[in-house]
């Protein structure tokens, strides 16, 4: 067995030279989407990208790292990881170890509170926690920009899942200018994310093949090129609270991207009938009845449908009254990535 295939199941008591810290990251939707890489291994995106940290759904890790570990080992939900979890995390490890000089292996357990690879950007909370857990772990105190950077190495959206509220992901031209910021306080909009969830089935293809294959569709370059206006009215809609500016942008964006993953070689068939009937009476909901909401939908069939608190119970009344017994999950806009006591 090659060394990156183990994984050690956690010792009952850690060595006492063990440094120890847990944190906790929040799950992001996105507006403005990402989707394909200019630089791969660096995880430098196509494009800028434009997203809210979601309350209700996060993830806490717990990093200890020592020099007598035998190999990093990791626990997701009390469970040991997956090989190919595993070796993204070790990879992820292997990125901090080598940029910040840290010696040792890794002990890391994992826990979501959500349903993980049903397009809910399960990586994006996972990465930001484990990169915020082994920063501090390794007794390193480093600005928010930074973390941004490092969370990017493991999952792209990652990067945006460390700062607070309403966040951009500037997409940069060197690992050290790819970061995202907020822009707004989550208190600037009580937007909320009432999350069909039609799946919740492992995806069979993950955002980093589909990033992979972007570039074979022939509508990328025009979603490319395109990208900024958009991610501009959608900062300019979210400024000024204007829902009805806000929902055509940010539906433009993912029928944009949801029709990139279509038209790639293969293609990528994220949407299920009920995704697309979702998707159809949101948008008569909004424009024949006058309900400010709108939908998004990531690398999965589930679908975020994007409103404000006042709408969000009859958001969800329609939801279930179109799909009897469709789970919903529920989040308004949360805080960004942050270390917890231990
Ligand atoms: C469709 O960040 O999951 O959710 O960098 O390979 O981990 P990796 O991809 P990931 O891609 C997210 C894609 C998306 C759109 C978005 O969140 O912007």
């Amino acid at each position: 067995m090659r060394p990156m295939d183990r994984n050690p199941p956690p010792l009952k008591a850690l060595p006492a030279d063990a440094n120890i810290a847990t944190a906790r990251a929040h799950s992001n939707i996105a507006f403005i989407k990402y989707w394909g890489n200019r630089d791969t291994q660096l995880r430098l995106p196509a494009n800028s990208s434009l997203s809210m940290n979601l309350a209700q759904l996060h993830s806490s890790t717990t990093v200890a790292w020592s020099p007598q570990l035998p190999a990093d080992s990791l626990l997701i939900n009390g469970d040991l990881a997956p090989a190919p979890a595993l070796q993204r995390v070790q990879r992820h490890l292997s990125q901090l170890r080598q940029r910040l000089g840290i010696a040792g292996h890794a002990q890391v357990e994992s826990r979501n509170n959500f349903p993980m690879g049903t397009g809910i950007a399960s990586s994006a909370a996972a990465f930001a926690a484990l990169t915020v857990a082994a920063v501090r772990a390794a007794n390193l105190d480093l600005p928010e920009r930074e973390l941004s950077t490092l969370a990017r190495l493991g999952s792209g959206s990652a990067a945006r899942s460390i700062p607070a509220g309403f966040v951009q992901w500037h997409a940069g031209d060197s690992h050290a200018s790819s970061y995202a910021e907020r822009i707004l306080p989550a208190e600037h909009w009580d937007l909320v994310d009432v999350v069909a969830l039609l799946s919740r089935q492992h995806k069979r293809v993950g955002s980093s093949h589909g990033h992979d294959s972007a570039d074979s569709s022939v509508l990328q370059a025009a979603r490319v090129s395109s990208a900024a206006l958009r991610l501009q009215a959608a900062i300019e809609a979210l400024q000024a609270r204007d829902f009805p500016r806000f929902a055509t942008v940010v539906e433009e964006d993912s029928l944009l991207m949801h029709a990139v993953m279509l038209t790639s070689k293969p293609p990528l068939h994220y949407m299920l009938p009920s995704s697309l009937a979702i998707l159809q009476a949101v948008r008569r909901w909004r424009e024949r009845d006058g309900l400010p909401v709108c939908a998004t939908m990531d690398a999965g069939p589930n679908v975020h449908c994007i409103c404000t608190t006042a709408q969000a119970a009859e958001v969800q009344r329609r939801l279930r009254a179109l799909i009897p017994g469709l789970e919903l999950l529920v989040s308004g806009v949360g805080a960004g990535a942050l270390v917890l006591p231990t």
